[in-house]
């Protein structure tokens, strides 16, 4: 069974075809970074319009570049939430009209369960049961998973998610968009010697707050000479204090649940130091890791593709109707 993956939640447009046995056959994405980098964010409107104009053609490319006609794909699986609304919308409506017309059914896909299963696209990939920590830009979560849809939350971020502290601190440092990965390459310049809050791990739980880290960098940066090295010095700071916060709240899952295994994914997983502190963590709690490619990390359709094709296999097809949800708790799915 062939199914098509479709993402369209934010800023990339993303498509992939997967097949129920002989998995990935490809992916394609377009990123709308050097649109948004000029207003310094993301531009919802922008967003959508662009969705529009480049949905189709990398739908019709993956399709020729595979040997696929379209009479070969059996199912669309597509983001529908959470995300931007008008981009869901982009996603949604072009699936449903795609699978109208080819008479197949579609699958609505949680976005965040996406980046969940997307180190099952890997090589090694984890078995049922296993924590996952998902550290995108909109969600912080850790979260006890017994199968596809059995999904126990077992902490989140009461406030910013880790991309989005990221996003801000690279802000205030004058990085520019997408700030996680730039500061995360000016933080290799520099060296960790501001000691930055961990926080909430002098309590126990395992919830996040990351806002407090944020306004700790501003106050750091307006204190200091604002040299390059300032700069850099924080970058390392605040990165080391990321990656330590989230090791702790790992470490705590590890012992609170006794599960060996721990998945990490969502953008923020991309990040090389964040990837070492919770390898060293996962070794030290004789527990194995797994990490998606550092391209499967961020937003993509092969996410889409696999999370849609399990859903299928696990019959849960969907009437015509448009389904989109730019809130949408992940302890609802089922
Ligand atoms: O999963 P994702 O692509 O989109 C959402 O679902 O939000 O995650 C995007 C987030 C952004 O906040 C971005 O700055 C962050 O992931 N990110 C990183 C890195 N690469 C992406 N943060 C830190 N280090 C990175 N290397
Ligand atoms: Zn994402």
């Amino acid at each position: 069974m062939y199914v098509l993956g479709i993402e369209t939640s934010c800023d990339e447009t993303g498509v992939a075809i997967y097949h129920s046995k002989k998995g990935l056959i490809n992916h394609a994405l377009y990123s709308q970074i050097e649109m948004h980098s000029e207003y310094g964010g993301v531009v919802p409107e922008l967003a959508s319009r662009d969705h529009i104009r480049k949905l189709v053609p990398l739908i019709k490319q993956i399709l020729s570049e595979s040997q696929l006609l379209a009479s070969d794909i059996n199912a669309i699986a597509y983001t529908a939430g959470p995300g931007l609304m008008g981009a869901l919308l982009v996603g949604a409506a072009t699936a449903k009209s795609l699978a109208w017309t080819w008479q197949i059914p579609t699958i609505a896909v949680h976005h965040m369960e996406g980046h969940l299963l997307a180190p099952m696209l890997e090589e090694n990939p984890p078995q049922f049961p296993f924590i996952a920590l998902l550290i995108s830009g909109g969600h912080t979560l850790l979260v006890k998973v017994e199968g596809i849809g059995r999904y126990d939350l077992l902490g989140q971020s009461l406030d910013d998610a880790a991309g989005e502290a990221f996003d801000k601190a690279a802000k205030m440092l004058e990085l520019g968009y997408p700030g996680g990965p730039k500061l995360s390459a000016l933080a290799t310049q520099g060296q960790a010697l501001i000691k930055f809050p961990r926080p909430m791990t002098d309590r126990p739980g395992l919830d996040f707050s990351f806002s407090g880290l944020k306004t700790f960098t501003l106050n750091t940066f307006n204190a200091s000479e604002k040299t390059p090295d300032d700069k850099a010095n924080i970058a390392a700071s605040f990165q080391e204090a990321v990656a330590d916060t989230l090791a702790i709240k790992c470490k705590r899952a590890i012992q609170q649940t006794g599960l060996k295994k721990l998945v990490v994914a969502g953008g923020v997983s991309a990040n090389q130091q964040i990837r070492a502190a919770l390898t060293d963590i996962a070794l030290k709690e004789k527990t194995e890791v797994f990490f998606p490619r550092p391209e499967f990390c961020t937003d993509n359709g092969a996410m889409i593709a696999y999370a849609g094709c399990q859903r299928l296999l696990a019959e849960n097809q969907q009437s015509l109707e448009i389904f989109a949800r730019p809130r949408w708790p992940m302890d609802e799915l089922i």
